[in-house]
């Protein structure tokens, strides 16, 4: 059981939380390259782990993240002019470059010198896989980029997106993690959904005769999830959940591979990443198509907004009647909303002292726990797993195996990124 002491442990990501300093260990992704297409470019606003940030790329096209309050009178810097090497506050016009030094305070005599003494909190910043990281810790302990494999493909390769989730990150997460959720809540799309029917993989991935076994690695684990194939075979579906909330889904036939992260925004909201890749050929225009509109993982959204169309405040746009005929499991269209009304609908923090576990749950319990030790750790001094960008360099997999075949051996090969190599997957 988990207590309410354990539930905040968890669930708490703000400056000075156990969790909290574990998640600014890693690079964390914020928001997509192309909202800053070019120098001096509008502001954008970054909200991450419950600190408030201004993004802005500068005249030289370098990219600064800095406490969205100016040093002044706290006036928001999104409201700032970008211009010549820095962010101008609106207000007074006191100026900052990308580390967050103020250059400039016009009010005051530059022989003074005083705006020198004015620095705000700033983050360093890399930018891969078409998407801006931030690094939030200790200096001493910033980790090398990540690896993923959607981050090192060629461009063509990869479509990322991201969506506002109106939920703490781990019960999103969870779900991430939950392979057995897919024969009911996603039933429908399975064999509808275009990026990915078509293969035996969505026909198996229908049964609820689900049993889990779950491996750790040394990123995180791999959750083995078996169920029946033809007669004396078993469909392996296998997730990689890599520390602290990235997943890697199994892929279903040649059908790109997918994956998430889920990034705290604060304790009550998260960002859903979605991304796409294919190791070893570019994404269709059919596919991007599908997915610009709101198709395989990732949601329509809001013009201008990263919050869906279909949310909290219009009921997901539920339709009774597909549910009823059975072309959707839960009434909601399309799997990233549907994993989003259900998530929702748990209350910003699930209290996790009130749920009951089962066996498919393991995963669930074991991604907590290696949290939870994670962050107590941390505290004593110990580094986190996961810093190693090795340990992104892995795969989801899809496999048919003989009865009796353990498979995380079998899969040992298909678990790694090989270069130019085809995902494994049926
Ligand atoms: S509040 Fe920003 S310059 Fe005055
Ligand atoms: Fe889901």
């Amino acid at each position: 059981m988990t207590t309410r002491d354990q539930n905040e442990l968890l669930t708490r990501t703000g400056p000075g939380s156990a969790m909290g300093a574990l998640f600014r260990r890693y690079w964390l992704p914020v928001f997509m390259a192309s909202e800053l297409p070019e120098p001096d470019c509008p502001p954008v606003r970054v909200s991450v782990l419950s600190e408030k940030l201004v993004a802005f790329r500068n005249s030289a096209g370098r990219v600064g993240i800095v406490d969205e309050f100016c040093a002044h009178r706290g006036a928001s810097l999104w409201f700032a002019r970008n211009e010549e090497g820095g962010l101008r506050c609106a207000y007074h016009g006191w100026k900052y470059d990308v580390t967050g030094q103020c250059v400039e305070v016009p009010s005051e005599p530059a022989e003074t010198g005083y705006c020198k003494s004015i620095k705000l909190v700033s983050y360093p910043v890399i930018e891969r896989g078409d998407v801006v990281w931030i690094y939030m810790g200790p200096a001493e302990h910033r980790p090398p980029a990540p690896e993923f494999e959607w981050t090192t493909v060629p461009a063509g390769h990869r479509f990322v997106s991201r969506r506002v989730q109106e939920s703490n990150y781990l019960q999103a997460m969870e779900g991430g993690i939950d392979s057995v959720h897919l024969s009911f809540l996603h039933r429908g799309d399975l064999r509808s959904d275009p990026l990915h029917a078509g293969s035996k993989g969505s026909d198996y991935a229908s049964s609820t005769d689900g049993r889990f076994e779950v491996v750790e690695t040394p990123g995180g684990m791999v959750i083995g999830v078996r169920r029946p194939a033809d007669p004396g075979f078993l469909y392996w579906r296998i997730t990689q959940w890599i520390m602290p909330s990235f997943t890697m889904i199994p892929p279903y036939g040649k059908n790109a591979l997918n994956g998430h992260v889920w990034v705290p925004i604060d304790d009550e909201t998260c960002m859903t990443w979605n991304f796409t890749h294919h190791p070893t050929r570019a994404l269709t225009q059919a596919e991007l198509e599908v997915m610009r509109s709101g198709g395989g993982n990732h949601p329509a959204l809001i013009h201008g907004t990263f919050r869906p169309i279909a949310n909290r405040d219009n009921d997901y746009l539920i339709d009774r009647a597909a549910q009823k005929a059975g072309a959707t499991f839960s009434g909601v269209k399309g799997i990233a909303m549907q994993d989003a009304a259900i998530q929702e609908s748990m209350g910003a923090i699930q209290d996790r002292t009130r749920e009951h576990l089962v066996s498919t749950d393991n995963a669930v319990i074991l991604a907590r726990r290696r949290l939870a030790r994670a962050a107590l750790a941390l505290r004593e001094g110990m580094a986190p797993d996961a810093i190693e960008p090795a340990t992104h360099r892995v795969r989801s997999a899809a496999l048919v195996l003989p009865e009796g075949v353990p498979f995380y051996e079998a899969a040992a090969e298909a678990l790694k990124v090989t270069e130019g190599a085809e995902q494994a997957s049926v």
